[in-house]
């Protein structure tokens, strides 16, 4: 890593993140926290909530300037752009959001949501990131999406034109999905991106539908060995096309990461609003690792009765601290600086790992005492970090 970056990845930074947790329909292959409602949302009430919410979180941590947004999902493009634009506002009058801060909101690419684009970039966000999924339609019924690959490259489009940055996801080791097809749909899908894509391999989650037909067979998708040759193609040619993956699953042109996922994997501060959020805050030199609750009306009357979401607040050691910043950097290719590690966990990683690791190629050492994982170690990262982190 150069000195200048391996700065910024020590520089503080902070991220809120906002969860809006409500979809047209649930993908049968999802298992975020998103929910489905027939009646109409109360996106007031809910505002008053994000609200308090915020206010809450800023009590506990004052002072911080904010160097990252994000509203996720769900489907936060089902908001209205005005209660986007409250929840802006109401960050900015209890943190410092200096005019650089990166505001991303994820979008789905129906052209319905595709009409509320100017609505977002007027309200503030700057960055948006589209669920594009795969860009034909046979794979967009069977993943149950509610667009057309045309519809997704229209919004795109639409995309392009209204924020200084985006982003679309695809999800490939599809079922049935074979190399040479993925190759094509990928190339066709790095014509239409800009700085960044996110290419996930498709997981069969448990509890969830597509978990049922895989289960009984009806789902088959490709074994190891398939989905190993579909990520290393990905990676190929992603690379060639001046996109490499600076995470697992993300792919930026140098200096577009997304700067609020970075906050994550470095493991700094952020704050998680809204239900199911998860947030990490230091209080007194102590890491605080909080979570909301998930039920989005359970969420709300918390909040109403009690001024917050928060159902758990756990005080991390200083090994756990660690652990999580080890299992988190070495997501990333620029990997991590051990010297953090020794500071956060007052040990130093074995040395002996590090030396059996190496001679295996699975990680490597660089610039002034970087660790980061190699490409023959990233499809066993898990192994990978379980060996160092024990
Ligand atoms: C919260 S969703 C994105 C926003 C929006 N709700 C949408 O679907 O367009 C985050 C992303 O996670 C990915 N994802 C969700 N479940 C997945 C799974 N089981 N396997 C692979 N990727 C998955 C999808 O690419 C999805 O766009
Ligand atoms: S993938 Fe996106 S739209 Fe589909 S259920 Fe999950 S959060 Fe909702």
């Amino acid at each position: 890593m150069a000195s200048f970056e391996r700065h910024y990845a020590r520089r503080a930074a902070f991220g809120v993140y906002v969860h809006w947790p409500f979809c047209l329909s649930k993908c049968p292959y999802c298992d975020f926290n998103s929910h489905v409602r027939h009646a109409a949302i109360d996106e007031q009430r809910f505002l008053r909530a994000f609200e308090a919410e915020i206010a809450s979180n800023a009590a506990r941590a004052p002072g911080r300037t904010v160097t990252s947004i994000f509203f996720g999902g769900g489907t936060p493009s089902l908001m209205q752009p005005e209660t986007v634009g409250t929840i802006l506002d109401t960050i900015g009058k209890h943190w410092t959001v200096p005019p650089n801060v990166e505001v991303t909101l994820e979008a789905n690419p129906t052209s319905v949501e595709a009409t509320r684009f100017r609505g977002y970039r007027a309200a503030g966000v700057n960055r948006v990131s589209l669920g594009v999924q795969a860009l034909d339609d046979a794979s967009l019924k069977e993943l149950g999406r509610m667009h057309t690959a045309q519809e997704a490259l229209d919004a795109v489009a639409i995309a392009r034109k209204s924020f200084e940055r985006y982003s679309f996801d695809l999800i490939y080791a599809r079922p049935r999905q074979t190399p040479a097809e993925w190759e094509i749909e990928l190339k066709r899908a790095i014509g239409e991106a800009a700085e960044h894509l996110s290419l996930y391999q498709l997981t069969i989650e448990p509890e969830t539908p597509f978990h049922a037909l895989h289960k009984s067979g009806k789902l088959v998708i490709p074994d190891d060995d398939a989905g190993r040759a579909l990520y290393d193609l990905t990676q190929e040619i992603c690379a060639n096309a001046g996109l490499p993956a600076y995470e697992v699953s993300n792919h930026a042109r140098p200096g577009a990461e997304c700067r609020h996922n970075l906050v994550y994997w470095r493991a700094h501060e952020y704050a998680g609003v809204g239900p199911g959020a998860h947030g990490r805050i230091d209080i007194d030199g102590r890491r605080h690792a909080t979570m909301t609750e998930k039920k989005p009306e359970a969420w709300l009357m918390r909040v109403e009765s009690l001024g917050h979401g928060t159902v758990t607040d756990e005080l991390l050691t200083s090994e756990e601290r660690a652990d999580e910043f080890l299992l988190m950097g070495l997501r990333l290719a620029e990997g991590i600086d051990p010297a953090r590690y020794e500071a956060l966990s007052g040990r130093t990683l074995d040395p002996d790992r590090i030396a059996t690791l190496k001679e295996h190629g699975f990680v490597e050492s660089y610039g002034d005492g970087c660790l980061r994982v190699t490409p023959a170690g990233f499809p066993i990262l898990d192994a990978v970090v379980a060996d160092l982190a024990a």
